[in-house]
């Protein structure tokens, strides 16, 4: 009996399952978009069961190579497809209808709230427009003196591990740098990481980072309901560093919420402790902006400076590591790129670098592409398509979710031959117009791309380029192993050696 109710059970599951997603799969059959074996409820995810973050991406590659650029996948409920073809991720990422993010962004709220990164609708379209002026020209050059500032420290600290025998993993040296620059831009605050790793709120901030890199990737943490059963230490300590994060983000915003008053008050500018002009935050711009003629509450702009704390410091952080990596183990690159950095900015180490500078260093710029193509900060990003969408020829059904996987796409030796190879001219200015741009989009294109990008290369050219003046890379330590985890890191660290530069 207890058999016979089981076996009813499922059979109507299976069928009601069946039909409900019938159309769905007529659609995606029509669309000519394959995949592999669905099974009821679960879809693919069994599949993944053998997988690993390090195994994800080889894993991803055999079903483009078994069906081709465009792959159906279920998981669980969530129903779609991956692609790591340009001409479905230009349809995708130039139409409005598809800007929409997936599920997956849901674990990023109890941090960021409904910030940029994951809003949608008017709220997205509105906060877009009231945030784009954050990265001006002229408020990214005043930028430029911290980066400078802060990647002095970083030399500066390395120098004591600059014995060309010593592997550094660049990973967590750039992370605190990254968090660094982007506490002081975002926030107008020094936060002291490099200095003070111990600094309640760095310490948050690394946690919570960690935490939502594992739950991205663990099914059995997606939901918090299952978390609070598996894993609930892990839930309490990632609500602890959200509390303490907020509390932090609230304090600095009331802060410069008063002062910004008084000075309107008084009709005076704001100061810095040294009596100079105050540089403006990007948070500065948040608190003077309105929306229908109406201020945004602190909580508004909690939830876009949190975005900002997030988006901006593990993205950069990825990036100047692994461009460290390949400078040091692609010698003539290294060279060509010292060479050119001693050109624009002389041989004074200790004299203030300028955003013209940082401009003319065209072939680091070339180098630094080449490796955000090789190995993206962001290596795949998803989007909810809401109704039935023709995108490049092919009408994709309603409720869909696609995974962009720009990792593969940036491989793709049909679009970049000799894909393994570090070539930093692939971008140089002769070669203009050969990439496709949405071949390549280590920043997403269309509206809903970074809107930090010219922030990102700031920093990431004087990080680098900091790196360059004080120390040659050594390619010392064991190879990279890239990981998807949120963004892009790699289990075998992220190693170089260093030496002191004479010269
Ligand atoms: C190497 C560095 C960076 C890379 C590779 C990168 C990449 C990306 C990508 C691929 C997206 C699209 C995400 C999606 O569609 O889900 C994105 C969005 C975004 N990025 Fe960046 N990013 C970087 C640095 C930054 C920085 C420094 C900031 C802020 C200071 C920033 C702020 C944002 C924000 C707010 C969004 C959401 C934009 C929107 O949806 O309208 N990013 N970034």
């Amino acid at each position: 009996m207890y058999l016979e109710l089981v076996a009813i059970l499922l059979t109507t599951l299976f069928v009601w399952d069946y039909l409900r997603f019938r159309r769905h799969n007529k659609m995606y059959a029509a669309a000519g978009i394959r995949g592999p074996t669905c099974y009821p409820f679960v879809g693919n995810a069994p599949m993944m069961i053998n997988e690993s973050p390090k195994t994800v991406f080889d894993l991803q590659f055999r079903l483009i190579a078994q069906y081709g650029k465009n792959v159906k996948i279920q998981m669980m409920g969530e129903r779609g497809f991956m692609t790591a073809d340009p001409k479905m991720i230009e349809a995708i990422m130039s139409s409005q209808q598809t800007i929409q993010k997936n599920n997956l962004y849901g674990l990023l709220t109890n941090w960021l709230g409904d910030g940029l990164l994951v809003s949608k609708g008017q709220k997205w379209f509105r906060r877009r427009k009231i945030i784009t002026p954050a990265f001006h020209f002229k408020i990214l050059e005043d930028f430029v003196e911290v980066f400078d500032q802060q990647s002095a420290i970083m030399a500066q600290q390395l120098h004591a591990k600059a014995d060309g025998k010593t592997v550094i993993n660049m990973f967590p040296v750039a992370c605190l740098c990254a968090m660094d620059i982007i506490a002081e831009t975002a926030m107008g605050v020094k936060i002291n990481a490099q200095l003070q790793p111990d600094f309640p709120y760095v310490q948050s901030v690394k946690n919570a980072s960690a935490t939502l890199a594992e739950r991205f990737m663990n099914p059995l943490q997606r939901q918090d309901a299952l978390m609070r059963l598996f894993y609930p230490k892990v839930l309490d300590k990632l609500n602890d560093s959200v509390s303490n994060m907020h509390s932090f983000t609230n304090s600095v915003i009331t802060e410069r919420r008063d002062l910004l008053q008084k000075s309107l008050a008084g009709n005076a500018p704001l100061l810095n402790d040294v009596g100079q002009k105050r540089r403006m935050a990007l948070l500065d711009v948040l608190l003077q902006s309105t929306i229908d003629g109406a201020p945004l509450s602190n909580e508004d702009i909690r939830e876009e400076v949190d975005t900002f704390m997030f988006e901006g410091h593990d993205t950069t952080t990825s990036s100047i590591a692994f461009t460290c990596y390949l400078l040091a183990r692609n010698p003539e690159a290294q060279a060509l790129a010292f060479q050119e950095i001693r050109d624009v900015l002389g041989d004074d180490k200790s004299a203030p670098v300028t955003m013209q500078q940082l401009g003319e260093l065209k072939y680091l710029e070339c180098v630094i592409k080449e490796s955000l193509r090789l190995f993206p900060s962001v290596p795949l990003i998803g989007r909810h398509i809401t109704q039935d969408t023709m995108l490049a020829g092919k009408l994709i059904p309603a409720h869909s979710d696609v995974v962009i996987l720009i990792y593969h796409a940036q491989r793709d030796p049909e679009y970049f031959p000799e894909p393994e190879k570090f070539l930093p001219e692939r971008f140089s200015m002769e070669r203009k117009g050969e990439i496709n741009p949405f071949a390549y989009t280590p920043f997403s294109a269309g509206a809903r791309n970074c809107i930090g990008q010219k922030f990102a290369m700031l920093e990431m050219k004087s990080t680098i380029s900091k790196m360059l003046r004080h120390f040659e890379l050594l390619p010392l330590g064991e190879e990279v192993q890239p990981v998807l985890n949120l963004i892009l890191r790699s289990s075998t660290g992220i190693n170089v050696g260093i030496k002191p530069r004479v010269y």
